[in-house]
């Protein structure tokens, strides 16, 4: 076994162990209690999932395994003259729930390396699209072309001891993450670049090497993707891509399957997509009001122009979080160090400064405040890369370190497929006037 594989089991045994003992004597306790509008209302604040690697608190933002993203900046190992942290740590700390040193993480890069090889069936699949297919379809189709390589479905179909699904699924997660970059980059050149592709450098990191594929050689640009790869990883449990990923994964579908269905989830302009959705919002804004800086007045009228048509100011809003995400305010950082002059993304920081009072006034919206999407588009602009649609797929492949390294602790801790009560309205009226009963089996 890798040290890697090793240790995890070693923290899995024993957060198995004290799972036991935790059930064996507090099973029965209660956590909370479910009101009606809760299941008719997206199950928001029900409490009905364990995600070991990340906790998101509604105040104060996500939490890697304790550690703030500010945390995360000063602690995790750097790539060499960077001052950003590398994903590499990130996932050694969600996964083993220890932060890693500087050589752990240079481990992990140089084992995605090895692993990172993609079949030519996978690039295959990706040509038999038409070009204009969505880059997000693109990319789950290539994460299902590659499911072919999953050691969990072999091992399965041969007969695989319960014991070692994590085994499995551990192999498969390192795969697949290795593979990512490969692949979006690959997407990105096709599309975009007149499948102009590159080949991968063994020198770089994870997301060095994912920037120089995608065809950025700016240091600025590999830094921001350290950055966006770190950020974007994991917000704890109920969020569609990870809640996708470990509802699929509990049939014991392996991690490419279970994968490209979070990868579906993130998809939704509710979800991922709103990272593209807020750029070409900005974009058709400049373009109608024809300047490169809008004032706060100019912004204020279009957001309410846009609320009048019945849609939604798009990286604004967050179902848990209720003040600024911490994860905007990291690019708003990294925006001020490396380029403050820039126009867009000032009107970035305009948008801030008018939308969260409009947004307040209409007194229905809980959380008035920017999400991660809010910022990530205008940091890609700057650098060159201004093809928005892909913007989501940037999103999906940092997402893999979060999901995956999850998968691989509900396999180790042996979760069972997840399978909640549904009820119909028609029952829901009986209850209500006591005739029936429908909670329980
Ligand atoms: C993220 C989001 C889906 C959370 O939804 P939620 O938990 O239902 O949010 P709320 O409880 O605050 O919603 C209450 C109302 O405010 C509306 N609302 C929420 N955010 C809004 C926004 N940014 N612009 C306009 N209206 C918004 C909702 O649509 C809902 O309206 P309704 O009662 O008429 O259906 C929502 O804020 C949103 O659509 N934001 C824009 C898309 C986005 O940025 N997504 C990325 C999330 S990381």
């Amino acid at each position: 076994m890798g040290i890697l594989k090793d240790r995890f089991k070693g923290k899995a045994d024993q957060t198995a162990a004290e799972i036991k003992d935790i059930l064996k004597e507090h099973g029965n306790k209660k956590i909370g209690e479910v009101i009606l509008s809760q299941i008719y209302q997206g199950m928001r604040g029900m409490t009905g999932l364990v995600t070991e690697t990340s906790l998101l608190d509604p105040q104060e933002g996500i939490r890697f395994r304790g550690y703030s993203i500010p945390d995360l900046q000063q602690k995790l190992p750097k790539a060499k003259g960077g001052d950003e942290p590398l994903p590499e740590g990130l996932f050694y700390l969600m996964l083993i729930g220890e932060l890693p040193s500087e050589e752990d993480a240079s481990h992990i890069t140089s084992v995605w390396q090895r692993r990172s090889h993609v079949p030519n069936h996978v690039f295959a699949a990706i040509e038999a699209l038409p070009i204009g297919t969505h880059p997000m379809t693109q990319f789950v189709i290539a994460v299902m072309a590659l499911q072919t390589e999953s050691q969990f479905a072999k091992r399965y179909a041969a007969g695989m001891n319960k014991k070692d699904y994590w085994d499995a699924a551990f192999d498969d997660s390192m795969d697949l993450i290795a593979r990512l970059p490969r692949v979006a980059a690959y997407i990105y050149r096709r599309k975009y670049k007149f499948g102009d592709h590159i080949q991968p450098n063994g020198l770089l990191d994870w997301a060095g090497n994912f920037a120089h594929m995608l065809g950025y050689e700016d240091d600025g640009f590999k830094e921001l993707m350290r950055l966006y790869m770190t950020i974007h990883a994991d917000h704890e449990g109920g969020n569609v891509s990870a809640h996708a990923t470990h509802l699929v994964g509990s049939a014991l579908s392996d991690p490419y399957q279970s994968f490209a269905a979070g990868m579906n989830g993130l998809s939704g302009p509710l979800h991922g997509l709103a990272n593209q959705e807020v750029i070409k919002w900005i974009f058709e804004m400049r373009e109608e009001l024809g300047v490169e800086l809008p004032s706060t007045e100019q912004i204020a009228a279009y957001v309410k122009k846009t609320l009048s048509e019945g849609k939604v100011v798009p990286g604004y809003g967050h179902a848990v979080l209720r003040k600024t995400d911490p994860r905007f305010s990291a690019q708003m950082e990294f925006g001020k160090k490396h380029m403050p002059g820039d126009p867009l993304v000032n009107t970035v920081w305009r948008i801030y400064e008018t939308v969260p009072p409009i947004l307040q006034s209409m007194g229905k919206i809980k959380n008035p405040w920017p999400n991660v999407d809010a910022h990530s588009g205008a940091l890609l602009v700057h650098y060159g890369m201004v093809e928005y649609d892909f913007y989501t797929v940037l999103f999906g492949v940092s997402r893999s370190l979060g999901v995956l390294a999850s998968l691989c602790w509900d396999r180790a801790l042996g979760m069972p497929i997840e399978r909640p009560k549904s009820v119909t309205t028609e029952q829901v009226k009986k209850w209500l006037k006591g005739q029936d009963e429908i909670w329980g089996e």
